[in-house]
């Protein structure tokens, strides 16, 4: 098979080295890539949102099956005009990748099929929606505004006060810094418990799980500082027990992918539910309707089972029989990102170490914003590199993962280190108490 996979972060480059295991793969294409898939497939010059390009592609090099890593051409619809063609792609429809692409469709969809999640309203006009801030109490404080549409990471804030929903709402709503993505906001209530991250694939009908993970999405240590892509992760994550898994699986992915099958749009590719683990049970954050990054590279090192096959019975309609094979290790993946990150930051930084962990036992370096220059390997995104290792439980993994990343250096790098301390906590916690002290 020829495959082509869209994207160009550390997500893309797990997805390439995992497809490149594949006996039935022949040939990879990624559009636009960077310097580490580049060693892998062939990087070809389309962005993302370039879809009538891909088109053109896929036809002209026989591509068998494309794979979509980012959610922007999801949500334009790339799956559909695909298929109008007649040309196999893995990933949801537009109608279906609204569970990311809109908030106000993924928050009314739950309240629909009564799938736990924080309550909310949503508001067009921003002196209604003043008005329920005015009448709030200071102890229902915080309060989290969203943006509805897509928002690079940006559109969720929690607000501590009057006058900072007040900031937030005149920017989303008069201002409108992310476009028509802000015309609509979700306010909702903040939800509290530790967050984990749930992947599914479907098929439309059947879905298969992926192990569990734990994103640290704050860019500082101890969870302090603005939001990110993500700066780190690893699974399984021991917040995730076996039988809170299978309650995830009836509560929440089940009656999703039934739900979205009823009304008429039934989603198949990845489903990935962000989820705060609250006293009352699991919650949805939110949905995203493509692999997370960074989990998907701790994700597939962990992953025994051929993934090719399982994307072709996504395609197909056919995942009933597919059951996956996992590897009992952990896996761990530190982030180590452009100082700045993830406001402003420069780029164009030589890349130096890399040299010195190629070849060591479990490590698998994952590029991001990479590329070569002159023969050199610069940086050039926030997030550079995804330094992954397994160990045989979260203590080693973490240590063979942080004896990798002090190998690696570039001007103004920076990466957290506390990446799996919350789970190693977790993990050394005395069973029967390990329900208490999270909250
Ligand atoms: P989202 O883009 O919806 O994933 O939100 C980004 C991040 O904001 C999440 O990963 C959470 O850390 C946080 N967040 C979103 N919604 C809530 C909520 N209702 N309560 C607490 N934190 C939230
Ligand atoms: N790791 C968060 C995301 O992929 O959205």
């Amino acid at each position: 098979m020829n495959v082509l996979v869209i994207g160009s972060g550390g997500r893309e480059h797990a997805l390439i080295w995992k497809i490149k295991q594949s006996p039935l793969v022949k040939k990879i294409f990624c559009a636009p890539g960077n310097a580490g898939i580049a060693q892998l497939a062939e990087c070809v010059h389309i962005e993302p949102d370039q879809i009538e390009n891909f088109l053109k592609f896929a036809v002209s090099h026989r591509i068998d099956l494309t794979v979509v890593g980012p959610e922007v051409p999801l949500v334009s619809g790339i799956v559909d005009q695909f298929q109008q063609k007649k040309l196999k792609i893995f990933g949801p429809s537009k109608e279906a990748a609204r569970l990311e692409g809109s908030k106000v469709f993924a928050k009314e969809f739950m309240r629909r099929h009564s799938i736990p999640t924080a309550n909310f309203q949503v508001y067009t006009e921003m002196k209604r929606a003043m008005h329920f801030f005015k009448v709030l109490k200071k102890d229902n404080y915080p309060v989290v505004i969203k943006a509805d549409g897509l928002a690079a990471g940006k559109g969720v804030v929690i607000c501590h006060s009057l006058e900072e929903a007040q900031r937030t709402l005149e920017e989303m709503i008069e201002k409108k810094i992310f476009k028509e993505s802000g015309a609509q906001v979700v306010i909702e209530e903040c939800l509290k418990g530790e967050e984990v991250s749930i992947l599914a694939i479907s098929d439309g009908e059947d879905f298969v799980l992926l192990d569990s993970a734990q994103d640290h999405k704050r860019i500082f240590d101890d969870d302090l500082g603005p939001n990110t892509g993500g700066m780190g992760a690893y699974s399984p994550t021991p917040f995730v027990s076996k039988s809170l898994l299978r309650e995830i699986a009836s509560t929440i992915i089940e009656p999703t992918i039934t739900g979205m099958h009823e009304e008429g749009h039934p989603f198949k590719g990845v489903l990935y539910a962000g989820l705060m683990l609250t006293q009352e049970g699991p919650f949805v954050l939110e949905f995203n309707a493509r692999f997370g990054d960074p989990e998907t590279e701790v994700v597939l090192p962990r992953l025994k089972s051929d993934l090719v096959p399982v994307f072709l019975a996504s395609c197909d309609g056919d995942l009933s029989e597919v059951r996956l094979e996992w590897d009992k290790r952990v896996c761990l993946c530190v982030v180590m990102s452009s100082g700045g990150y993830p406001g402003e930051y420069e780029t164009g930084k030589e890349i130096a170490g890399l040299n010195l962990v190629e070849d060591k036992k479990n490590a698998i370096i994952f590029h991001a914003g990479t590329k070569q220059v002159d023969g050199k390997i610069v940086t050039a995104g926030g997030r550079v590199l995804g330094v992954t290792s397994l160990g045989k439980n979260i203590e080693e993994a973490i240590e063979n993962a942080y004896s990798l990343v002090d190998k690696i250096t570039f001007d103004k790098c920076f990466f957290r280190r506390d990446i799996g301390a919350k789970g190693l906590a977790k993990s050394l916690q005395k069973p029967g108490r390990s329900h208490v002290s999270n909250f």
